[in-house]
């Protein structure tokens, strides 16, 4: 309940922000009401099973990271995207193979690491961490750098296939050291894009 009604407080004043015109309160309050419902659905199913994951089906190997990154330099291994993706010019999609086929870029298994690292550096410290965690057949426990709340819908086909260069989105990773976020986020930012772009602006579009 205290969700729910922040969720509508907080939504009366993105509305009044955004300049809603009147008729579009009566959707909003219908979504408002879903959303309160698939918040305490969620709640109620995160304490009736602590493993639930709403996004199983398309969930590619690693992507189960246990927790969200607040300081990214805690990851477990110090993997540098300046040093693969600017330095060695390896593709962002070698790596995040599902951001045109799907919902999620996904964060690459060990075995594509290993690919490379079986005979690269293995003396390194930092790559005999990644060998263990092969040898053990562990994912590596990488933590989500970027973390949509559950009751928004986002996928990385649509925008990919409509030709948005992931630094739109994600800033200049390749000189980045550490992943980090550099947007915002928020629904301003992707309903600012969206109305640029004449992309959809209906509120089930993004909301479920
Ligand atoms: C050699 C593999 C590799 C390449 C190439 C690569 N990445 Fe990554 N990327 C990773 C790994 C591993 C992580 C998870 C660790 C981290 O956050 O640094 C990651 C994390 C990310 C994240 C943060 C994900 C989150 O948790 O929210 C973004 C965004 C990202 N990569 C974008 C890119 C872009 C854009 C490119 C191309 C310019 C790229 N990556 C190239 C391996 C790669
Ligand atoms: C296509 C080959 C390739 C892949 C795939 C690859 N690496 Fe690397 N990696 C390299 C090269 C080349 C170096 C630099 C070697 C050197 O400096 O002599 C490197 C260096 C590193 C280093 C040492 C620090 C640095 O950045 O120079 C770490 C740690 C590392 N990689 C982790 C990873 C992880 C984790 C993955 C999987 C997400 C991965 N690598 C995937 C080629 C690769
Ligand atoms: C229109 C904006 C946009 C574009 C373009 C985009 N991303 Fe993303 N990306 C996002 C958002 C938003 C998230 C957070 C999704 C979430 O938390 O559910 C994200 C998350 C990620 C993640 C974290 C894991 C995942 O899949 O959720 C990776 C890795 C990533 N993006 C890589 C890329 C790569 C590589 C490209 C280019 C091929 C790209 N992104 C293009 C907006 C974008
Ligand atoms: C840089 C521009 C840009 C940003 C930022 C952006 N979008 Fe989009 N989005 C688009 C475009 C363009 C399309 C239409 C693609 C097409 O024509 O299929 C689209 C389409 C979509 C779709 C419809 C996919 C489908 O099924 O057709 C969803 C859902 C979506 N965006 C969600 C979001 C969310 C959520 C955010 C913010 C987290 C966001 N977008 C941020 C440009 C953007
Ligand atoms: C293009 C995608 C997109 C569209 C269209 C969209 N939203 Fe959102 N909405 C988002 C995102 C992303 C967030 C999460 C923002 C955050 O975490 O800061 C959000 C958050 C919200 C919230 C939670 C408010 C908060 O600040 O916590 C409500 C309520 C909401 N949206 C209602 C609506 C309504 C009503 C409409 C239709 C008029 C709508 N949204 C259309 C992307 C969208």
């Amino acid at each position: 309940m205290l969700l729910g009604l922040s969720n509508s407080t907080k939504l009366a004043e993105t509305l009044t922000k955004l300049n809603y015109p009147q008729a579009l309160t009566a959707t909003a309050t219908t979504l408002v009401m879903l959303l309160i419902g698939s918040a305490t659905i969620v709640l109620s199913q995160q304490s009736s099973s602590e493993s639930q994951n709403s996004t199983d089906e398309v969930t590619p190997s690693g992507l189960e990271a246990p927790g969200v990154a607040l300081d990214p330099a805690g990851q477990p291994i110090a993997f540098s995207h300046a040093h693969h993706a600017g330095q060695y010019q390896i593709e962002c999609e070698f790596c995040h193979a599902y951001a045109r086929r799907g919902p999620v870029a996904g964060i690459p298994s060990v075995e594509r690491c290993v690919g490379c690292h079986q005979s690269i550096l293995t003396d390194q410290p930092e790559i005999q961490k990644l060998l263990e965690y092969w040898e053990n057949e562990e994912p590596i426990p990488w933590l989500k750098v970027h973390n949509l709340p559950d009751y928004v819908r986002f996928t990385h086909k649509a925008h990919v296939r409509a030709g948005i260069d992931c630094a739109s989105c994600h800033g200049d990773v390749k000189s980045m050291e550490i992943a980090q976020q550099v947007e915002s986020l928020s629904m301003g930012w992707c309903l600012d894009c969206h109305n640029e772009r004449e992309a959809p602006r209906d509120c089930l579009v993004c909301h479920y």
